[in-house]
């Protein structure tokens, strides 16, 4: 027998979610971002599910050159772009697109045998990650727009706070810098992540770029994924694997965090933070044992974390235990632990199976 925790990923869910995102901007491309194996999902299943996205994004030459070997023809967008001249040569040979974010690339592009590329330029419009200033774009856009290398070159951006609704200055700041620099061009646009594709419609443009809601999770604090009418593709699920009974003052885990302030009923749970379960999530954070709400006491260790079986009726050995997904939105066990759903996803370990259900 495996141990009992898996993952399973729902793709009639991601299809789901695909066509809220559709809904959302109609007339919109929309590219399905899918890095980081498709945010712990497992790329190709994934892939396979979001078939009908117009491209796909995401940051991994391998991950890229093994959607186009699995016969995917659409776009398919690099989000660093490439790092050597070298690697132009496969840009061309698997026709994958690249961000194209700061000078040294368009110097590599210049000096290039390489033909056909597509790009996507991207402007630094105060995320101050990737991107070229407003004061280099102009001439830069100019000088790609006379390389043979390059066939078509879309522009885009990133917000830093799409999502954070007390902060609606510095994203109108960034649309208003973007719109300044562009709107008199004739190139396509990007600008939009999930958050700002169903908050601020008037980002939408020629390409939607959604990830975090194609999964099923909500980007914003003050709204649940289902008020988004968004399901959730994950759900990690693991058994009681042992039972104890604590008496007042008896300790639980590492560093005897949890104190039993009564007679306490616990069950031991297969899942660590080796399995991707945060090993910040205090005391509290919820978990649903047998389909009941109940919450996780002391300190989560490598392969296993207590839970409390106190209230929960029927609970015995290899009761079902869910941690996120179905029942439990991830963004409350998120919250919780301090971090964002995103983090959780993506930090799915590779030893936890993930159990795919076709649509
Ligand atoms: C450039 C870019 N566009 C779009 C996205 C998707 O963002 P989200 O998952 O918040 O929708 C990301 C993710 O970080 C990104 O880096």
């Amino acid at each position: 027998m495996p141990r009992p925790i898996q993952a399973q990923i729902d793709l009639s869910a991601l299809v789901h979610n695909l066509n809220v995102a559709r809904q959302y901007a109609p007339n919109a491309h929309l590219m399905a971002i899918i890095k980081a194996n498709a945010y712990g999902h497992g790329l190709l299943h994934t892939a396979q599910a979001l078939k009908e996205a117009d491209a796909f994004a995401l940051l991994e030459l391998d991950a890229a050159i093994s959607l186009r070997e699995a016969g995917y023809r659409q776009p398919i967008l690099l989000l660093e772009g490439f790092f050597t001249t070298q690697e132009l040569a496969l840009f061309e040979q698997y026709q994958l697109s690249a961000v194209v974010h700061h000078n040294e690339q368009v110097i590599m592009l210049s000096t290039s045998k390489q033909q056909g590329l597509n790009i996507f330029l991207k402007i630094n419009t105060g995320m101050n990650r990737l991107g070229l200033s407003p004061e280099q774009f102009p001439k830069t856009l100019e000088t790609l727009t006379t390389l043979r290398s390059i066939r078509h070159i879309t522009l885009m951006t990133h917000f830093a706070n799409a999502d954070d609704v007390t902060d609606n200055k510095s994203f109108t700041q960034q649309l208003q810098c973007f719109n300044r620099l562009t709107t008199e061009l004739t190139q396509p646009r990007s600008l939009a992540n999930s958050a700002a594709i169903m908050r601020y419609p008037e980002t939408h443009a020629d390409w939607i770029r959604p990830g975090i809601m194609l999964y099923g999770a909500s980007p914003f604090a003050d709204k649940t994924a289902k008020e988004l009418n968004l399901k959730p593709v994950m759900t990690l699920s693991s058994n009681i694997i042992a039972i104890h009974h604590l008496k007042k003052g008896s300790s639980v885990g590492y560093g005897g965090l949890f104190i039993a302030d009564k007679p306490t009923k616990i069950g031991i749970v297969a899942c660590g933070y080796a399995d991707g379960y945060p090993r910040h999530a205090p005391t509290n954070t919820p978990v649903l044992v047998s389909n009941q709400r109940s919450k996780i006491l002391g300190r989560i260790s490598m392969d296993m974390l207590a839970v409390d079986l106190t209230n929960i009726k029927n609970a015995q050995l290899n009761s079902p235990v869910t941690l996120w997904g179905k029942g439990l939105p991830i963004e409350e066990v998120a919250k919780s632990a301090g971090t964002i759903s995103y983090e959780l996803l993506c930090a799915l370990s590779p030893r936890v199976e993930k159990i795919v259900q076709p649509v």
